[in-house]
């Protein structure tokens, strides 16, 4: 964040206080921060207790030997049947878990707690006939379409850790991380609507099981959904149609509880190197961590609400706050196939008003998108069930927020920031809407249970007023455990650089009363409409295209995706003499441009792509990618002093002038 972006946030002034009827019947009450504090265990093995459990737990935390955490250690329990089946027999089966709602008008279906269960016992059955067994790992790769939740459930019922990959990932995405979790059976469709159109998924997966085939992790079964009725290749080998492995199955399945630390799924996310880190999420504390968080956070009424957040199933916001976690507490949500804009850019709104959404969680990069289109699209929809708001995945600007209430909540509705990220899991710092005097653009104070901090170089506390790294020192439910089959990994990543103290890469300010303003990330990780790049990676896949002989990634700010990625490109020998033909150049950067997105997916596509001569570089050989990112955001250059070479500076400048920029 800049520091012109630093001051203003010290003339925010707007607050919002609880909504008094909202606070009255508060599900948390500030007494719960105090409660957490004296008695930080009991304070877990209370919200445990919220869940069904197969046997108790021995002992809340074992922090023995740290950062290797083990919560409930010694208790046995089933997501799915928490999700689930615990609903059905408390005679909630009727109620709608999901109203499934598809992109194309007029295709829905309300699912309810015992149809899900039907459904998931009947997926966890068919994986069965495929040879899944506990602890073997299965991928997913599947549009929001019901199947995922079904899949993902009956996956964790069997105790078979799933990997949802994002469907934008490219068929080479996709293989790494089946390669590297060693998933044996994929689910797939053959395709998903996206702004009205059907869109592929089975090439991709086709494209790595090939990829996969001759080697130690050859993937032994596709599951196939039949979503969009395109063609697709089909290999007998391999492939099976869900309506054909799954649909005659029993609705039957005896569970299994397993152990509180047994493997629930790995999500991959981008760290500062070009591997995607598998981050492990286990089964007692993840549930605990976000089924509670999803309840104190969003206040949710099981019986009355109706519960909405728009994240893909691809990202840990689907998991923890659209699986998980809702479904652990038996809310009533919507599940939404499509892009916001299709057919009409009021889609969202309608929906909101067709099931009375009470609770909506959505991310900032929409909220500023829905500001550019203008108020008039949802004021033309009836949001007035709606009560609270929530936003995730980077900083809220205070105008987005002050937006967002205004228009979608009607100028009354509490606005929760919550931050949080793919390696915690759960929520961790945001206000509660029945307790939290709300600042725009502050994710304002640590939950119950959660003990996070600012601090400097030295590890040591900032006093109010001061910035510095966003830190946890203790462990909480939902935290990642380690990543998947890389111990050492993990210990550097996370835990290094102060002892026993978690820090994962955001800067953060205290402000003057103590409260939390996130900044954004300090490390080489950007977030692009709230999706994690590195820029490492984005590096990797340039440099592996055979014209480039060097790259450079940074984020720079952008005022609809947040940050967006701008690539510094220098060319081998042979293809500078083909870039200087008139005409080349730009053919060669949207050629870079595909490559990226063949490599890694679309998401990770450069806005811009800057042909240089040279990198500006420190004597030692370090890329200065600040100086490069005060060019792609069109500022001053900043000191140059520690440049090898000064002059560098001038020709990328001058070069700037003929870049080419989409
Ligand atoms: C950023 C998404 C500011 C942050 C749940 C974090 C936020 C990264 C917020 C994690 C917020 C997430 N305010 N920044 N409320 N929420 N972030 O793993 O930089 O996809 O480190 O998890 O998003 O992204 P991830």
């Amino acid at each position: 964040m800049t520091s012109e972006a630093l001051s203003n946030l010290s003339h925010e002034d707007r607050r919002f206080p609880p909504p008094e009827d909202l606070a009255a019947s508060a599900n948390v009450k500030a007494d719960a921060y105090d409660a957490a504090t004296a008695d930080f265990e009991g304070f877990w093995a209370e919200q445990a207790d919220r869940l069904d459990w197969g046997q108790k737990w021995d002992r809340v935390l074992n922090w023995d030997d740290p950062p290797f955490a083990k919560w409930f250690e010694g208790g046995t329990i089933n997501a799915s049947v928490n999700c689930v089946d615990r609903h059905v027999q408390a005679g909630n089966g009727d109620k709608v878990a999901i109203h499934w709602v598809g992109e194309p008008e007029d295709d829905s279906r309300d699912i309810t707690y015992a149809q899900l269960q039907d459904e998931v016992n009947k997926a966890a059955n068919a994986l069965t006939s495929l040879g899944v067994t506990k602890g073997d790992r299965v991928a997913i790769y599947l549009p929001m379409i019901p199947e995922c939740v079904f899949t993902m459930l009956a996956c964790a019922r069997l105790g078979a850790p799933h990997t949802v990959v994002f469907g934008g990932f490219s068929a080479d995405a996709l293989a790494s991380r089946v390669e590297d979790c060693g998933a044996k059976v994929v689910v797939t469709s053959d395709g998903g609507y996206r702004r009205g159109a059907p869109s592929a998924l089975k090439p991709a997966v086709d494209d790595a099981v090939a990829k996969l085939a001759d080697g130690e992790h050859a993937v032994e079964h596709v599951l196939v959904v039949r979503r969009t009725g395109q063609d697709v290749a089909w290999n007998d080998d391999v492939d099976v149609w869900w309506h054909d492995v799954v649909d005659d199955q029993s609705t039957e399945h005896e569970p299994e509880m397993h152990d509180a630390e047994h493997p629930l799924y790995v999500m991959y996310t981008s760290g500062t190197t070009g591997k995607p880190k598998g981050i492990l999420h286990t089964t007692g504390g993840y549930l605990v961590g976000t089924s509670y968080t999803h309840w104190a956070v969003f206040d949710l009424k099981p019986d009355t609400d109706v519960y909405w957040c728009t994240a893909d199933v691809g990202w840990v916001t689907g998991h923890s706050y659209m699986v998980y976690g809702p479904l652990a507490n038996g809310a009533t949500q919507v599940m939404y196939e499509g892009t916001p804009d299709s057919p009409h850019k009021g889609r969202w709104w309608e929906i909101i008003e067709k099931y009375g959404v009470t609770i909506f969680y959505t991310a900032p990069t929409a909220i500023r998108t829905f500001m550019k289109w203008g108020r008039e699209i949802p004021d033309k929809f009836d949001l007035s069930s709606v009560r609270v708001l929530g936003s995730v995945g980077e900083p809220i600007n205070p105008e987005a927020y002050v937006w967002y209430r205004d228009t979608i909540g009607a100028g009354k509705t509490p606005v929760v920031d919550t931050w949080w990220q793919t390696e915690t899991g759960q929520i961790l710092i945001s206000p509660l809407p029945g307790v939290t005097e709300a600042k725009p653009g502050s994710a304002m104070t640590p939950l119950p249970g959660i003990d996070a901090d600012v601090v400097n170089d030295e590890g040591e506390s900032v006093p109010d007023g001061s910035g510095g790294y966003l830190i946890l020192r203790k462990p909480w439910p939902a935290m990642l455990r380690t990543i998947w089959g890389d111990d050492e990994r993990y210990k550097d990543t996370y835990w290094s650089r102060w002892p026993n103290v978690y820090f994962a890469g955001d800067g953060a300010k205290k402000d003057e009363d103590g409260d939390i303003w996130v900044l954004g990330r300090v490390d080489d990780v950007m977030n692009v409409s709230g999706h994690r790049l590195s820029t490492t990676e984005i590096e990797s896949a340039l440099v592996s295209h055979p014209k480039v002989a060097e790259a450079a990634v940074v984020g720079a700010s952008d005022e609809m995706t947040g940050q967006a990625p701008c690539a510094f490109v220098i060319l081998r020998e042979t293809a500078v003499e083909e870039a200087d033909e008139p005409g080349e150049g730009a053919d060669l950067v949207q050629e870079l441009r595909n490559h990226v997105a063949k490599e890694i997916g679309a998401i990770a596509k450069p806005r811009q792509i800057l042909i240089v001569p040279e990198l500006p570089k420190t004597r030692s050989g370090k890329i200065m990618r600040r100086l490069l990112r005060d060019v792609a955001e069109n500022r001053e250059i900043g000191d140059v002093t520690t440049l090898a070479d000064s002059s560098v500076m001038n020709l990328i400048q001058s070069g700037m002038s003929g870049s080419s920029d989409e």
